[in-house]
């Protein structure tokens, strides 16, 4: 049904679930986007974190063609040879043994979460079914990830909450301590490095301290490394910051596949062992596409040298940006995150420092706390780190006018 007035029709017939920049983009090559007029932006979004290395990646795009020209799709009633390529490369670097491709990062949540509960109903444990997320998380937009996480704006209006999930906060070490001992808990899920939440970095030795715990108890601790995993923060997961921090199972996505829809969900063998025939499935997770665009975005990523770029890089931008913060304490409030999954809190409203920035030629994401989120391409040279500091000045020299004029 549509009718010309209902406040969420538009006139382009997109459904209005999204608060979209006035910005038509056409055209893509590394750190650069240049819109339906020709003008050209350096884009410190990359599609939130997903275009890992920049845009238009020659080996992608050459990997893309070759594999158009192949096979797209088959199904997975039948064995998908990239995908086990790409299965073995993140088994090899990861405390995983096997992996679930999906489509998406939410469907990587919910194969995770599948997981966790079908773990202890095989286990003799039926009675595990509490899932416990962290205030401030983000895992996506399925009933079940929603749920998790908990966000109040994203899970109201849909009817009652799926029992036997909750959050906890922070910091409430004695609440962290009572959930993982509790005898029908099944899982703890948390990001490494909080993404939509405003790029806030868990204290590595939390994180230490939860797989302990959840270890001694019997909980599976699951990772979230969706917008933190794939190089992000100059190690290939996040949570790799950490001295024996690695979860039973993790949701990896966005990087992944460079730009094209992939996800996965990396499990041990012991927590995958409720996993069985028939029990999960997806059309399309894992297809030939997919894999052969997903294993050189592997590749490319888990270069040493790509991942010393963001370390370096990111190590220019935190002395940058905190001089920027003391030239304009008005403005800026706090420069924090990881690697090159960078918050900054601001005074203005984010969105609207998003919009001053866009007319300095330079896009930046929004998050939580009012924070705006720098998530360059892994590849960013200092040069062009240079460049975005230097938008990013007088972004804070529009935003201290208006306030004066205000
Ligand atoms: C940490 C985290 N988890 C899960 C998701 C959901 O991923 P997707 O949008 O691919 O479903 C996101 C997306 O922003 C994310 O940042």
């Amino acid at each position: 049904m549509t009718t010309a007035t209902a406040p969420t029709a538009t006139p382009d017939h997109i459904m209005g679930v999204y608060n979209r920049a006035p910005l038509a983009v056409e055209r893509g090559l590394g750190a650069r986007l240049w819109d339906d007029k020709g003008d050209e932006y350096l884009d410190c979004v990359a599609g939130i974190a997903t275009n890992g290395l920049g845009h238009c990646h020659p080996r992608l795009v050459e990997t893309l063609k070759t594999q158009a020209d192949k096979l797209w799709h088959v199904s997975n009633i039948f064995r998908i040879p990239g995908q086990e390529a790409l299965a073995t490369r993140l088994t090899d670097a990861t405390f995983a043994d096997v992996v679930f491709f999906t489509n998406s990062g939410t469907e990587a949540i919910e194969c995770a979460l599948k997981t966790a509960r079908k773990y202890h109903t095989a286990n003799g444990q039926p009675e595990r079914v509490e899932i416990y997320g962290f205030d401030g998380s983000f895992h996506g937009r399925s009933y079940a990830a929603i749920n998790a996480a908990g966000n109040p704006g994203y899970v109201e209006g849909f009817g009652p909450r799926l029992p036997n999930y909750s959050q906890l906060k922070w910091g409430d070490h004695d609440a962290i301590k009572a959930a993982i001992a509790n005898p029908t808990t099944a899982a703890i899920i948390i990001e490494p490095v909080q993404g939509e939440g405003g790029a806030r970095a868990l204290p590595e030795q939390c994180l230490t301290g939860l797989r302990a715990l959840s270890r001694e108890h019997g909980v599976l601790l699951i990772y979230d490394e969706v917008q933190s995993g794939m190089g992000r923060t100059g190690k290939l997961f996040a949570h790799e910051w950490a001295e024996d921090a690695a979860p039973d199972i993790m949701a990896v996505a966005k990087a992944l596949g460079g730009g094209f829809p992939v996800g996965a969900c990396l499990v041990s063998a012991e927590a995958a062992k409720g996993m069985t025939v028939g029990v999960h499935g997806s059309t399309f997770g894992g297809n030939p596409l997919a894999m052969a665009v997903g294993l050189a975005a592997f590749d490319e990523i888990s270069k040493p040298e790509t991942l010393a770029n963001v370390r370096d890089v990111a190590g220019y931008f935190n002395q940058q940006l905190t001089g920027l913060k003391d030239r304009f304490p008005d403005i800026i409030v706090d420069v924090r995150g990881k690697g090159f999954l960078i918050g900054l809190k601001v005074t203005p409203v984010n969105r609207d420092f998003m919009a001053m920035a866009r007319e300095h030629r330079l896009l930046v994401a929004g998050g939580g706390d009012n924070c705006v989120r720098l998530l360059p391409s892994l590849l960013l040279t200092v040069e062009e780190a240079r460049e975005v500091v230097e938008k990013l000045e007088k972004t804070c020299e529009t935003a201290r006018a208006k306030a004066a004029a205000a």
